[in-house]
């Protein structure tokens, strides 16, 4: 058995992949915003139900960003060292709101990259100190090109993925495995009310592909897996066409 902390762990994909990380006889550490605290308990006491899991919760607020490393050691204190942190973290504000307001959409960035900066980059630390361990990050395909409807959200991510990348790098040497997860549109609370999701996959498919990602310690991954090839056409579209599309 193994210690997890997710963070951002009351959300949709995350309570799907505790289900799966508990399956598999991980201890788990869930946290999440004060907000959500009710929601957290729930998964908890579902998570010790159904799989007679350790389970801890804790509180956090991705942009406390002072708190991140009193965070860790908390996690830590309850459950002893953690092998792997899982971030899911992630808002995506109306685009059009983003552009006409810069504070909001500086807010925006912060919670989807600059905490995801600090935090993974302290955990980071630690792994490389203790040669072992796994990162594990939720990117986004909107990351992969830049698209009107949603390029501030895609910014964000595009960021997550290059700073994914380099710490890849760095720290293969010291055996910590830096995984980084592209879903497509997911039916959570965050696309809730999006009747027009393309191919849309619901949160515990998104988790069972997550899962074998973490077991198989994959690099990059695309889920479902069709979304890699997607986005290679995407990507390769002349910017001279792309910017007549309306995408
Ligand atoms: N759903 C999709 O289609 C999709 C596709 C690609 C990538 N993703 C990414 O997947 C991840 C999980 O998304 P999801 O679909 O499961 O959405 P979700 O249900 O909204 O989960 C996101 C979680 O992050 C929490 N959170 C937001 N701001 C926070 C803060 N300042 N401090 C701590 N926690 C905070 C949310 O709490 P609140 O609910 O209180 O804000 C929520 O529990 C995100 O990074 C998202 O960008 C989602």
């Amino acid at each position: 058995m193994s210690n997890w902390l997710i963070l951002g762990a009351a959300g949709g994909i995350a309570s799907a992949l505790g289900r799966e990380l508990a399956a598999r006889g991980h201890a788990l550490i869930l946290a999440d915003q004060k907000s959500m605290q009710e929601r957290l308990e729930w998964n908890a006491a579902d998570l010790k139900t159904r799989y007679r899991a350790t389970v801890h919760t804790l509180q956090f607020d991705a942009l406390d960003f002072d708190k991140h490393d009193e965070l860790l050691n908390k996690a830590e204190e309850l459950a002893g060292p953690l092998e792997g942190v899982l971030l899911t973290t992630g808002v995506m504000w109306d685009q059009e709101e983003l552009q006409n307001d810069p504070d909001r959409a500086r807010l925006h960035h912060d919670i989807n990259y600059t905490s995801a900066m600090s935090l993974l980059g302290l955990v980071a630390n630690r792994f490389e100190q203790r040669g072992g361990g796994q990162i594990v990050a939720i990117g986004s395909p909107a990351g992969d090109r830049g698209r009107q409807s949603n390029y501030l959200y895609g910014a964000d991510k595009a960021a997550l993925h290059v700073f994914m990348q380099g710490l890849r790098q760095r720290l293969a040497p010291a055996k910590v495995n830096v995984l980084t997860i592209k879903p497509g549109p997911t039916r959570t609370p965050m696309t809730e009310g999006m009747e027009k999701l393309p191919l849309p996959s619901m949160p515990e498919r998104v988790a069972a592909d997550i899962a074998r990602a973490i077991d198989k310690r994959c690099d990059v991954v695309y889920v479902p897996w069709f979304w890699q090839w997607i986005m290679h056409v995407i990507r390769h579209i002349p910017e001279v066409i792309f910017k007549r599309l309306k995408m």
